[in-house]
């Protein structure tokens, strides 16, 4: 059976972003396959060198995890910190991942900008700690969202050039993936680009009815089209992919033949997206009130997932060792 593995950093809560980039494939996928889902606290080290809390963090994205509906009767949904295997097969790799295709990935570049008195070997070596939580199960799909096709590629490098080097068809290229094909971007409501935690715009799951109601009324627009049938700028634009994420295929019809007729009322379109929206997070929100209530339920499906992985984790990582000379 085909293998999927993917993971989340607990740097905070989970964003409509999350959701539909990543999580709602989970739960598609949970059904057919052999599924890892994990809770990347390592990588969250790269940028939070002091995480305080990591437990709490932890049982944060836990319980949405299991809020969206990610079952531990079907995927074994795991710590990444549980699994030390991971370590050994990222030690591994990094003897044959390269400076120089390090410092060229994108998001290793823009994190060194962001925090340039942390420019940290941990942030350099993100994509082969990356590889190794996805190889370590010899993963063939991981759900992830169009931000991460390049750490993806540089996956799919490590696991062809340690086949390579040592002669062996042992590691499968996993490949991203996304039902329906393309990858969803979720976008940000504030004028460009996509929705994220560190871009200080993203709509949470946990957010209340008043909260969302209120940043996606803050969001940006213009003073409307002029001409019919025109091209829409970056921010209507932004608010229309959201409608077809959240909302029916009429509703979005419905205000893109207003927008095409020059007759929209940016404010009806908002208040139509807010209520969509809260009525998309609230059962999903009062889900995750009750889990986190239950700390006990959560530690026990942390210590089952942990204990798959780490059995699907041994089994690679002997082999491993045999393949490079450890015998
Ligand atoms: P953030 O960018 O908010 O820090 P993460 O980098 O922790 O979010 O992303 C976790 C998962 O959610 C990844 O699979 C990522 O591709 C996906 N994701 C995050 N933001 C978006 C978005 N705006 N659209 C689609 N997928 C996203
Ligand atoms: N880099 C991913 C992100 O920022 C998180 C992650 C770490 C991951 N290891 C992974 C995702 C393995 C999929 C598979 O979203």
């Amino acid at each position: 059976m085909e293998i999927v593995v993917s993971g989340i950093r607990p740097t905070g809560n989970l964003h409509l972003g999350n959701y539909f980039g990543a999580v709602k494939n989970f739960l598609r996928l949970q059904e057919e396959y052999k599924c890892f889902f994990f809770i990347a606290d390592w990588h969250s080290l790269t940028t939070h060198p002091h995480p305080g809390d990591v437990t709490a963090n932890v049982r944060k994205i836990l319980a949405e995890y299991l809020a969206c509906g990610i079952d531990p009767e079907k995927a074994a949904i795991y710590v990444q910190s549980d699994v030390k295997e991971t370590l050994e097969l990222y030690l591994y790799l990094n003897m044959n991942a390269y400076l120089g295709e390090l410092q060229r990935v994108t998001s290793f570049k823009e994190k060194a900008r962001k925090q340039p008195e942390n420019v940290n070997a941990g942030l350099l070596t993100y994509p082969t700690l990356m590889a190794a939580d996805i190889i370590i199960h010899k993963a063939d799909k991981v759900p992830v969202g169009k931000d991460q096709e390049q750490n993806m590629e540089m996956a799919r490098k490590f696991a062809r050039r340690f086949n390579m080097m040592y002669g062996v068809d042992f590691f499968p290229e996993p490949q991203s993936y996304s039902f329906g094909g393309d990858a969803v971007k979720v976008p940000g409501l504030d004028g460009s680009g996509k929705m994220g935690k560190s871009e200080g715009n993203a709509i949470y799951l946990i957010d209340d009815a008043a909260t969302i109601r209120k940043k996606v009324m803050k969001a940006v627009t213009d003073s409307g089209p002029t001409e019919p049938n025109a091209e829409k700028p970056e921010p209507i634009e932004n608010l229309f992919k959201m409608l077809k994420i959240v909302s029916s295929p009429d509703t979005y019809d419905y205000f893109n033949e207003k927008y095409n007729s020059c007759e929209i009322r940016y404010g009806d379109l908002k208040k139509q997206l807010a209520e969509d929206i809260v009525n998309f997070t609230t059962p999903i929100r009062e889900r995750i009130l009750d889990f986190s209530a239950n700390t006990e339920y959560m530690d026990r499906v942390a210590r089952q997932g942990a204990e798959q992985a780490r059995a699907s984790a041994d089994k690679t990582i002997r082999e491993v060792r045999k393949i490079i000379g450890f015998h």
